[in-house]
């Protein structure tokens, strides 16, 4: 009984910190590498950029990346009792690479992840937003089942390569958002001479959800550099403003 009020008083904790953000955006994919944390950060550094209040969410507890993408070394700071997010490029951004020791992998059984990502969001001081993006772990298990029941989602952006395997695995993803009636769009990553292109329009097409948009596979993209692609390359940021543009068209 105890135990069900504490869960009762952390969720309602919770929610009341999220009552201040317009939109939450979960970034998701069927598996790992496809670009999710790329798209992720790219789309939230352009709304940021474009004057949105703008929040970053890393839920992938296991491999939270979006410190490493951005070259954030720095840890959570607290006050009044809350954990202040690290700010790059004008957004918020929430890791659980941010709390200090954190540097070794983790491994987090399934209640773990999910009481993770409640306590991010519940602790921390993430005030009012336009939109929280939110960069999933892959697949669809314990903590796409958290975010999209706990967090209340807005809208899904599916992310997938051109090949068939990771279109297949994208396909159960988007239909995780869909049981959860969420509202999806699909955006193709690393489109180009090597995996092709053109699967994530079709994929889109078959489950009848907007196609947001594709990515050219590009080694910039890929490099050590830590600047977001949209703020260092004018063709990646027309390209990422055209997904951006499409992914409000999912928002009521
Ligand atoms: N369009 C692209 N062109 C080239 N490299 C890319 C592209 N998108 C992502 N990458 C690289 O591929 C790797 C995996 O991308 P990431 O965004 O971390 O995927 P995920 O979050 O889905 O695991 C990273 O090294 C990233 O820099
Ligand atoms: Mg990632």
């Amino acid at each position: 009984m105890q135990e069900m009020m504490e869960k009762h008083d952390q969720l309602n904790r919770m929610k009341r910190n999220l009552d201040g953000i317009k939109h939450k955006i979960a970034v998701l994919s069927g598996k790992g590498g496809v670009g999710k944390t790329t798209v992720a950060v790219n789309v939230a550094v352009l709304l940021a950029k474009k004057g949105y209040k703008v929040g970053l969410l890393d839920a992938d507890i296991d491999c939270p990346n979006v410190g490493k993408m951005l070259g954030i070394e720095e840890t959570f700071k607290m006050e009044k009792e809350k954990l202040m997010p690290v700010e790059r490029y004008g957004m918020k951004i929430l890791s659980m690479a941010f709390f200090q020791g954190e540097d070794k992998p983790t491994i987090w059984r399934g209640p773990l992840i999910h009481s993770a990502i409640m306590q991010l969001v519940e602790k921390s001081d993430i005030g009012d937003l336009d939109y929280l993006i939110i960069d999933m772990a892959p697949g669809t298990h314990d903590s796409t089942l958290t975010v999209f029941q706990f967090l209340d989602i807005s809208a899904a952006v599916v992310v997938t390569t051109p090949q068939s395997l990771s279109l297949l695995d994208a396909k159960k993803a988007a239909l995780a958002a869909m049981h959860f009636n969420k509202p999806v769009g699909i955006v193709e990553n690393m489109a180009g001479e090597i995996f092709g292109s053109g699967g994530g329009k079709k994929l889109a097409d078959e489950m009848k959800v907007p196609f947001l948009g594709s990515v050219d596979m590009k080694k910039e993209i890929a490099s050590e550099n830590h600047i977001p692609i949209v703020l260092r390359d004018d063709s990646m940021r027309t390209g990422f403003e055209g997904i951006v543009e499409n992914m409000k068209g999912l928002l009521k």
